[in-house]
């Protein structure tokens, strides 16, 4: 049978969302007149953008990319392969990648290199949650929410194999 973990809350769904409106009124004053490009990191940064794009209040857009990430596992291969790319060019424009958790540091760090190869006028970055203990390339986080402890969170978006995404609030696992 399944092991059923349990799951403290770290963070409420109110915490998240005093936050991602300050993460938006700040965002929206760094960029006013830049029509920025809000580049969501599936799946996990979607409820985080979803909410995000609501408290940015200047004209931007937004797209989506989707790369490898963690199978059932715990541990960060640092491998970035695009599984879904962008809908649309960012030659030229001021681009803010949002991300759900920085871990390792690994993926973001490929894909901000990545992005940056189709010469986009700026690359920022913008992630919901950092794990510092865990950090092993240095990476500069813009805009940032929450820093959190060393364990494996999940809800809000982020998953464990899929599951807990749903939840609106974010804690961590115990098994
Ligand atoms: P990194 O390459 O180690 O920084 O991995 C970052 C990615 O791993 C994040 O975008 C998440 O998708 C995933 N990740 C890292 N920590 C957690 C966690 O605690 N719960 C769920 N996913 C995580
Ligand atoms: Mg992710």
């Amino acid at each position: 049978m399944d092991t059923q973990p349990s799951i403290k809350p770290l963070l409420t769904a109110e915490e998240i969302a005093r936050r991602v409106e300050e993460l938006g009124a700040e965002i929206g004053e760094d960029y006013a007149g830049k029509n920025p490009l809000l580049v969501g990191v599936l799946k996990g940064a979607w409820m985080f953008l979803a909410d995000l794009t609501r408290e940015v209040s200047i004209p931007h857009q937004a797209d989506f990319i989707q790369v490898s990430s963690y199978g059932s596992g715990t541990e960060s291969s640092g491998e970035v392969r695009f599984l879904t790319d962008l809908s649309t060019s960012i030659a030229g424009r001021h681009v803010i990648l949002i991300e759900d958790i920085v871990d390792t540091g690994l993926t973001l760090s490929n894909m901000v290199n990545r992005l940056k190869e189709r010469n986009p006028a700026s690359m920022a970055v913008c992630a919901l949650l950092d794990k510092p203990e865990r950090r092993e390339t240095p990476i500069k986080i813009d805009y940032l929410g929450f820093t959190v402890p060393n364990k494996f969170l999940v809800g809000y978006g982020i998953d464990w194999d899929e599951r807990f995404r749903h939840l609106p609030y974010i804690g961590y696992l115990e098994f």
